[in-house]
């Protein structure tokens, strides 16, 4: 079976992409744990501009989210793609083009951004040269990816495709629109919009990037690899395709839930907090969908060590698409924005959904596409471990300190003069920042782990020669 699939997919490309989002999430974490560090104790920045928070942070987010996030989106399209469509990908040489190109662009971050080369949009820093090329690799991908459809041999196209083709297309045009520019030079530009606009513009991207890329992406590999891992049809299809068209209606009205009592309408606030709340309901549907899959197999938890990543980061889904729209009221927005709640949400969502999601799947592409089992179940029971306790210990720090500033930042004396300094807000916040920075070290440890389990797979897919003769009874 294995052979026949090697035969007729392409999985060579998958491979590099699961690996190299391995590399990229150990790098990523890695600049997320030197951040975190520096906001405790600042002579990390050691009086240089390259490695100053200012400019490492939008490292981290673009190594995150782009390099790691975007590396796990291409593989779990590519290869669930091909396996539910029954067909290999329609062209190998866009495919490899995708690969190539994804990490020029990253590497080219690594370069520009410590160089302090950026366009300033949050999530969407990089320079206009590098913007075009991020537009025509994902155009690229996504033209292969439809393409594959196009060619199916199955009458039905899956949930998850649906999911990964509506992030492509809402991708494509948010990108282009919130990057349109007049350049100025080759590493200088304008955005062509300004004043209210340019921060509307920003945050209907940002919250979208939110919204199709690390969740509906990040959806369309859940309703693939829990039904899979867990060897079970998933609960309600039904539902599933109600949380498709549910999102994709709904995200798009969200962006101004992060501009609440600013120079926007006010109008346009109050919509994104009632859209916001709205989307509580396909989120839990969602998040309730995939865990009901395991129902009645719920034993399965117990040594299947991939799937509990795969359904931890549901009960993860669950809590911040709870927590955002709770958020969005005015009422609470007024006490968490500004504050390190905001950075806590953020991420409940990413390293308890999206990376947790990223790695079940990854594991799982590792071994069939490397047709022999994970070198080391126990590194990966390690890993979910220390995944999970650093990602808690990360959040509940966020949490404290968030809203203990938002407190003290509004706190009055029977004057009516403010209790307390902000440089007095500041030094509350250190142990929380020291107790952040231990959560993500423990959560760059897991990463690690991942790392070397992967690589001692690889190894032993070699010495086995599984990948060998499933390529040679493919010639
Ligand atoms: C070891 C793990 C990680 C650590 C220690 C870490 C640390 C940090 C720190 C210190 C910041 C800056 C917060 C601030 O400006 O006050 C940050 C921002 C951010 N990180 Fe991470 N991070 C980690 C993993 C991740 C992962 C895996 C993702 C995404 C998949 C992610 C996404 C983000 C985003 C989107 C922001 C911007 C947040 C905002 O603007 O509110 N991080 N991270
Ligand atoms: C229904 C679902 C969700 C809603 C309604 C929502 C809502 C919100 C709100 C109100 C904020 C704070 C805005 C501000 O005060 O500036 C926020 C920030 C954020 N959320 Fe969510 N959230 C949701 C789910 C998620 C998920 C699943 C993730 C996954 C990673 C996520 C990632 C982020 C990021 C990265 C930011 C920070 C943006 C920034 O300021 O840089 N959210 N969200």
């Amino acid at each position: 079976m294995d052979a026949t699939a090697e035969q007729k997919y392409n999985f060579e490309v998958v491979r590099w992409f699961s690996v190299m989002a391995v590399v990229y999430l150990v790098v990523g974490a890695l600049v997320g744990v030197y951040i975190a560090s520096e906001l405790a104790w600042p002579v990390l920045n050691f009086d240089s501009p390259y490695i100053s928070f200012g400019r490492l942070r939008p490292l981290h987010t673009n190594a995150v989210i782009f390099a790691f996030g975007g590396c796990v989106l291409m593989a779990a399209a590519f290869y669930t793609v091909q396996r539910t469509c029954g067909v290999r990908l329609w062209s190998d040489k866009l495919a490899w083009f995708v690969f190539w190109g994804w990490n020029a662009i990253i590497v080219s971050a690594v370069i520009t951004l410590p160089l302090g080369l950026t366009g300033g949009k949050e999530y969407a820093e990089l320079e206009w040269p590098i913007d075009i090329a991020i537009a025509v690799v994902w155009l690229a991908y996504t033209f292969n990816f439809l393409m594959t459809i196009a060619t199916r041999k199955t009458s039905h196209i899956y949930v998850s495709n649906w999911f990964f083709l509506g992030m492509m297309v809402m991708i494509t045009y948010l990108h282009v629109v919130n990057s349109l520019a007049i350049p100025v030079s080759l590493f200088d530009s304008y955005s062509i919009f300004s004043g209210v606009q340019d921060a509307m513009i920003q945050w209907w991207w940002g919250h979208n990037a939110v919204g199709f890329y690390l969740t509906a992406g990040f959806l369309g590999i859940m309703y693939y690899f829990v039904p899979k891992q867990a060897g079970r049809p998933v609960y309600s299809y039904r539902l599933s395709v109600i949380h498709f068209w549910a999102l994709m209606f709904g995200y798009v009205w969200l962006g101004a839930h992060h501009l609440q009592y600013t120079a926007l309408p006010d109008w346009t606030g109050s919509l994104g907090a009632a859209v916001s709340l709205a989307m509580i309901i396909p989120s839990w549907g969602g998040a309730v969908n995939g865990m009901m899959t395991l129902s009645g197999a719920w034993d399965k938890l117990r040594d299947d060590y991939i799937l509990r990543f795969l359904i931890m980061s549901l009960a993860f889904y669950a809590m911040s698409t709870f927590e955002g729209p709770v958020m969005s009221l005015k009422t609470v927005n007024a006490l968490s924005h500004y504050t390190d709640w905001t950075v806590g949400h953020v991420h409940s969502g990413a390293l308890g959904w999206v990376a947790m999601v990223g790695m079940g799947a990854i594991y799982h592409m590792i071994e069939r596409t490397y047709h022999t089992k994970m070198a080391s179940p126990a590194l990966i029971n390690a890993h979910f471990w220390t995944a999970t306790i650093g990602a808690v210990i990360y959040i509940v720090a966020m949490w404290v300190s968030g809203i203990m500033q938002g407190l003290m930042w509004r706190a009055y004396d029977e004057y009516g003069t403010l209790a307390y300094t902000f440089a007095e807000s500041v030094e509350a916040m250190h142990p929380y920042y020291a107790m952040r920075a231990i959560g993500g070290m423990i959560f760059l440890l897991g990463a690690v782990l991942m790392l070397i389990n992967v690589i001692m797979t690889v190894r032993k897919s070699v010495s086995e020669g599984s990948l060998q003769q499933a390529r040679a009874s493919a010639i």
